[in-house]
């Protein structure tokens, strides 16, 4: 289970391009343990860059991360063996759900979720399928345990993908627009898992335009745009009358 040692996900500088493209100029931000941050931005302006860095799916230019303790100090200094060292410690410590889910098409809900209890965390099948069958049930869809993706819904699907990356016991979850590919109806659905794992005090990052769910359930709300943050603030503020005209001029348009 997880430890309650303090862990804190910690960027400072973060700087990232492709090719001519500066993508992340110098991003920074602090997230406490158990702290739910969500992140919303314009299309283009680095979120997925920006989340996918945090373990590494994206190499950094520039910067450093430090999650739960484990620091990579512009990693493009140190040697290639320390550098994989310390991107495996951090990928330990966390997880990460995506828009389109990435679940394996032919693997049953079931298998999805013990994948990695067993190739990863050296779990006998017996046992993964018992801890899978709870996480499955945590998320609402035991009875869907050997259904085939291709058979379920998308807001199922997305259920399946929280119930595997949380069998990994992460401390901090990443998400990136998790209901942005699912119908309004099947939104909630995945929200209300989503609520619950906020309620359990879990690290939450998440990208996403769902201005109730960021209202509700974000500690902070952070804003990106060309490659900077621009406001890290409250929930409230964010929502409310005193926050800079570029958010109001972004949220205006994201409830048209
Ligand atoms: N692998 C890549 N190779 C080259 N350019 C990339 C790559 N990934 C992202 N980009 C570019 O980086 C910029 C930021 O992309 P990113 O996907 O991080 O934005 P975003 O804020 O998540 O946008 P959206 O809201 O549309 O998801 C874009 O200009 C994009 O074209
Ligand atoms: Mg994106």
């Amino acid at each position: 289970m997880n430890n309650s040692s303090p862990c804190t996900v910690r960027v400072r500088g973060l700087a990232k391009a492709f090719g001519p493209n500066k993508v992340l100029k110098h991003v920074d931000l602090t997230v406490g343990k158990g702290e739910v941050v969500v992140i919303m931005g314009p299309s283009g302006s680095g979120k997925t860059t920006f989340i996918r860095s945090l373990n590494f799916l994206e190499m950094p230019d520039q910067g450093s991360i430090e999650i739960c303790g484990i620091e990579l100090d512009e990693p493009l200094t140190l040697r290639p063996g320390e550098v994989r060292k310390k991107i495996f410690q951090i990928r330990q410590k966390t997880a990460m759900v995506f828009q389109s889910f990435n679940l394996f098409p032919h693997r049953t809900a079931l298998q999805n979720v013990i994948e990695g209890l067993i190739s990863v965390k050296g779990f006998d099948k017996e046992k993964a399928q018992q801890r899978g069958m709870l996480l499955l049930q945590k998320v609402g869809l035991s009875e869907k345990a050997d259904a085939y993706p291709g058979k379920l819904s998308g807001g199922q699907k997305q259920r399946v993908a929280i119930a595997r990356a949380l069998a990994m016991e992460p401390e901090v979850i990443l998400f990136d627009e998790p209901t942005s590919a699912l119908d309004p109806e099947l939104r909630d659905e995945v929200l209300g898992v989503m609520r619950d794992l906020a309620k359990e005090g879990i690290t939450m990052l998440v990208v996403t335009h769902e201005t109730r769910f960021a209202r509700d359930v974000a500690d902070r709300i952070v804003f990106m745009e060309g490659g900077h943050v621009i406001e890290d603030t409250t929930p409230s503020h964010f929502f409310g009358p005193t926050v800079s005209e570029r958010c109001k001029q972004f949220l205006g348009r994201i409830h048209e």
